[in-house]
């Protein structure tokens, strides 16, 4: 395999960033990890390992710490781009320890950024939401639909991240910057052998969901049946994980392609295009795994976004990706996880 250059991926050992360190390695990338284990485990690496027959240099520090990154920087000079993953993202925590959201989700930025322009390395992804859009008033929404105000501490920091990059490009440091507005990532690899790892109770909807169906909790709580929607439930862009690691792939080819002279900052929505609602995402997870997901409807939780769903033609058009992954291959492949998870705890 021929070596493509070497990325820096911070928070690489999390759910997002272990499924696009798969990626990386295996379209020819050398892959540097770093991650402060905060949100997820070492073990991670085995899996990573087992997929690629590749094990990703890696480095258990804190993006915020200064001198580790500068480390890390001068021990690979050879670090061509960055994708930076790491932050704290649980929304209902955020509204609860703000200060740890913004020191952690926005330091960290800085740090980078800082470090990379003494380094002379230009290129970094930055994992962004499709939470910034709060509720579009056109749908499928575009990445020109305006920016609305956060809705919480978590869904802040990406905005204001998005404008940290805006600005440093806009003052003429060389940055390549591409910001990926991730809609909601579901699934696991398909091989079972990485995942995503909530800690506690899941407060999203598929490890909720997929904990239920293996018994783990005893009932799953739709919050709501009465939005404006056909059949009341909200409705979301629920994106593989694969498929969404691949987009950072083709994200990285295009700022290292220095032929490609692609604008300095762009910014993609990273979404199938489809909406999907809450109870039939349970009705086809019911149908694919032959699993009974119990449920009931309970009130609407605070903050939701009522219906949300991506216009990726931008993504298709200029990155030249597509989200490949069926609704179906993905929710088998999160409860193969899930499956795989409980046999580990046994
Ligand atoms: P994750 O928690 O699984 O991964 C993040 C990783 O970063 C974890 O391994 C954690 O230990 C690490 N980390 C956190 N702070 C750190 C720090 N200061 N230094 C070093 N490592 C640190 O989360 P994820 O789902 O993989 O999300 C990755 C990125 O994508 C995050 O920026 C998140 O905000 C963003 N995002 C996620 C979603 C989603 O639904 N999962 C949606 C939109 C955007
Ligand atoms: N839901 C339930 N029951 C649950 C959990 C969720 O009905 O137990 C519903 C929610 O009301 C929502 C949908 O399932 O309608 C999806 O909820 P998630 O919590 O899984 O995801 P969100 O769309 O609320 O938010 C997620 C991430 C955010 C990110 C956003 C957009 O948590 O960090 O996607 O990327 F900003």
């Amino acid at each position: 395999m021929s070596t493509k250059g070497t990325i820096l991926v911070t928070g690489g050992t999390g759910y997002i960033g272990s499924h696009t360190t798969v990626e990386l390695i295996q379209a020819g990338y050398k892959v540097v990890s770093l991650d402060n284990l905060s949100n997820s485990n070492i073990n991670v690496l085995d899996g990573i390992e087992a997929i690629t027959g590749t094990r990703p240099v890696f480095y258990q520090v804190d993006c915020n710490d200064e001198s580790a990154i500068e480390e890390i920087f001068t021990n690979h000079p050879d670090i061509q781009g960055v994708i930076h993953f790491a932050a704290s993202k649980a929304v209902g925590e955020s509204v609860q320890k703000p200060l740890l959201y913004y020191r952690n989700n926005l330091l960290s930025l800085i740090v980078l950024l800082e470090a990379m322009q003494r380094h002379g390395t230009t290129g970094i992804v930055f994992s962004s939401s499709c939470t910034v859009y709060g509720q579009p008033e056109v749908l499928p929404v575009t990445e020109d639909a305006p920016v609305q105000e956060a809705l919480s501490p978590y869904g802040n920091t990406k905005q204001i991240n998005e404008e940290i990059l805006r600005d440093v490009v806009y003052a003429g440091v060389p940055y390549k910057v591409i910001r990926l507005r991730y809609f909601n990532p579901i699934g696991a690899h398909p091989s079972a052998l990485i995942g995503e790892l909530p800690l506690g109770v899941p407060q999203n909807l598929i490890p909720y969901l997929t904990q239920t169906a293996a018994g783990i909790r005893q009932e799953l709580s739709v919050f709501g049946d009465d939005y404006d929607t056909p059949d009341g439930s909200c409705i979301r862009d629920y994106i593989n994980v694969v498929d969404l690691a691949r987009a950072h792939v083709l994200a990285v080819d295009r700022i290292l392609d220095e032929a490609k002279k692609s604008p300095a900052l762009e910014t993609f929505n990273i979404g199938t295009g489809r909406g999907v609602s809450v109870l039939e995402l349970i009705r086809t997870f019911e149908e694919v795994t032959g699993v009974p997901v119990p449920h009931k409807i309970v009130g609407r939780r605070e903050g939701d976004i009522e219906q949300v769903w991506a216009d990726p033609s931008l993504a298709n058009n200029v990155l030249g990706w597509q989200a490949r992954e069926s609704l179906a291959d993905t929710l088998r492949s999160a409860w193969a996880w899930q499956v795989r998870l409980k046999e580990q705890q046994k």
